[in-house]
């Protein structure tokens, strides 16, 4: 694993370490937030935007700066929500506490997929520990006819998978600290509905060029008007960085200066 830098707030080294406690204390998940779910996203972009690579997977584009992070967040996350087009592109199984990281929360991780349609990837119905299933009335038969009932959370607003609800319903489990890792369509749902505290975003040395997408997706034409009342396209408000690393380069010659950043994302 690399070494990182804490360019701000205020310049360090963080080295490798087993046990990762340096960078479990930046990434401490706040005592209380506005509500009693803390949503964090974490994902990965390229330096000119592309969110997976030609691969289809983010995999293809970050690195083991990225990773060094990625395990400590899933370290300290009580619940990783993702939709189900990266649990099928990506190929999740279930989960389990990052290997050697399992002081730093001893409770299970949990995942919970997000799908309108209910469809359960095969790798995660076969699992010993299924997933949970966040879905709306239209997914929950198909949802129910694979996972066992106590693992189909169905929050339903008006035909759509109602976000808030769905957060609610981990949170009444005791799964308050979510980790959303994406993909692009979840996340932009998550920012329409105003649900996303934190966005730690990782910027990986790599220009990949026309073709993928960006880290936020979708435009909810049947819905324009979302939760929060907003319309459909983006409405940007300010976030504030609360801070930023870097990864120096590795080894002569490779691609250098991975950041990642966590930004603080108020209500909008
Ligand atoms: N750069 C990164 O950090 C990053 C992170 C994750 C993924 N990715 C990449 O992103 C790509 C996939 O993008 P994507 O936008 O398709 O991913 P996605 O958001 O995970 O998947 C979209 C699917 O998830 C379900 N879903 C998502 N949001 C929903 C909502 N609000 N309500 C109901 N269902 C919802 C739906 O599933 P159903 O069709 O089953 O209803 C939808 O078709 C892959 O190439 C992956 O590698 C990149």
């Amino acid at each position: 694993m690399p070494p990182l830098d804490v360019l701000l707030p205020a310049p360090r080294r963080i080295d490798p370490d087993r046990r990762e406690e340096a960078l479990a204390a930046l990434y401490a998940y706040p005592a209380s937030g506005r509500g009693p779910v803390m949503v964090r996203a974490n994902m990965v972009a390229s330096v000119d935007g592309a969110a997976w690579g030609a691969d289809h997977r983010s995999g293809s584009i970050n690195d083991d700066a990225d990773w060094r992070v990625f395990r400590v967040l899933r370290a300290l996350a009580d619940v990783v929500v993702v939709g189900a087009g990266t649990a099928r592109a990506e190929g999740y199984t279930a989960l389990d506490r990052p290997r050697g990281l399992d002081h730093l929360r001893d409770a299970p991780l949990e995942l919970a997929l997000v799908s309108r349609t209910g469809s359960v990837p095969a790798a995660l119905v076969a699992a010993d520990r299924p997933p949970f299933l966040l879905t709306g009335r239209a997914g929950a038969d198909a949802a129910r006819a694979v996972l066992p009932a106590d693992r189909v959370l169905v929050a339903d607003d008006d035909g759509a998978v109602d976000l808030a609800g769905a957060l609610a319903a981990l949170a009444r489990r005791g799964l308050t600290r979510v980790l959303a890792e994406g993909g692009p369509t979840l996340l932009g749902a998550l920012l329409r509905d105003d649900l996303v505290d934190e966005l730690c975003v990782t910027t990986s040395p790599t220009v990949v060029g026309r073709g993928p997408g960006r880290i936020v997706a979708g435009s909810d034409p049947d819905r324009p008007g979302g939760r929060a009342g907003r319309p459909g396209p983006a409405h940007p408000h300010g976030a504030r960085l609360a801070h930023l690393l870097h990864g120096p380069q590795d080894r002569p010659g490779s691609p250098a200066g991975t950041t990642l950043a966590r930004w603080l994302v108020p209500l909008g």
